[in-house]
């Protein structure tokens, strides 16, 4: 498949499928990492809360809000970006302060249209779905974006043993795949699994103050973009 196919057909495929009735869904999800000291979750949370704390930021295919609204907590402001229109209408079902999140609608690789000014951004559960040539692209755009100096947070799923048996390969790509078959999809999404080696590979050059972390449910990085990227 194209490249462009890909990418547009995952965002149908996000857009369309397995979505929830109730507005502002993923408050459940805070509310079960509020209620549980031992959630897998807090870790991150805690990380990415600091990383935030008091800045402008431009969050990435934010999906239903599950991270805009940890970062909400903290950040000075947030503009949660997306580009399936129904998952941010659910997110807007969240009612985060007006004043400090704006939900809107905007492609990863357009960001370089934006007209705010941002000295930080996050995405989190996005680049793991992207093939390696479109996630070395999102790096491009984003990091001149942000421009030297720029801080990032990124973040990804690390797959369970029970996912990974659904995981397959295919000959000459460097990718993972799964198949999605919800709501009458037959999606094959990228499911790239990274260890910190993996992750500073794809931000050789292009990062300084690199720091990886590798959770129970997620990896995550926080990083500054560097002159040379
Ligand atoms: C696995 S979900 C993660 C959502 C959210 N970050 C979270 O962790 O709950 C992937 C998200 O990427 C979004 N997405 C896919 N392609 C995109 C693109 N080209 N630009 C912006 N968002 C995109 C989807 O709509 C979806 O919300």
């Amino acid at each position: 498949m194209l490249e462009t196919d890909y990418l547009s057909n995952m965002v149908h495929y996000y857009n369309e499928a397995r979505l929830p009735q109730k507005p502002g869904d993923a408050a459940g999800f805070f509310n079960d990492v509020q209620r549980d000291p031992n959630h897998w979750a807090h870790e991150m949370v805690q990380d990415l809360r600091a990383f935030v704390s008091g800045r402008r930021v431009l969050e990435v295919a934010c999906g239903m809000g599950r991270w805009t609204q940890f970062a909400a907590e903290t950040a000075g402001f947030v503009l949660a970006t997306d580009a399936a229109p129904n998952l941010l209408a659910n997110a807007e079902g969240l009612r985060l302060p007006r004043d400090r999140v704006r939900f809107r609608c905007v492609n990863a690789f357009d960001i370089g249209s934006l007209k705010d000014e941002f000295v930080c951004a996050m995405h989190l559960n996005f680049f793991n779905h992207l093939p390696a040539p479109a996630a070395a692209r999102f790096l491009s755009v984003l990091h001149a974006r942000l421009g030297p100096g720029g801080r990032v947070f990124a973040a990804g799923q690390q797959y369970s043993a029970n996912w990974k048996q659904q995981m397959y390969t295919r000959d000459g790509s460097p990718d993972t795949f799964s198949m999605r078959r919800e709501d009458g999809f037959n999606f094959e999404l990228v499911d790239n699994e990274f260890d910190e080696s993996r992750v500073r590979q794809c931000l050789a050059g292009a990062a300084t103050n690199l720091q990886v972390k590798i959770g129970r449910a997620f990896w995550w990085a926080t990083y500054t973009v560097s002159p040379a990227s």
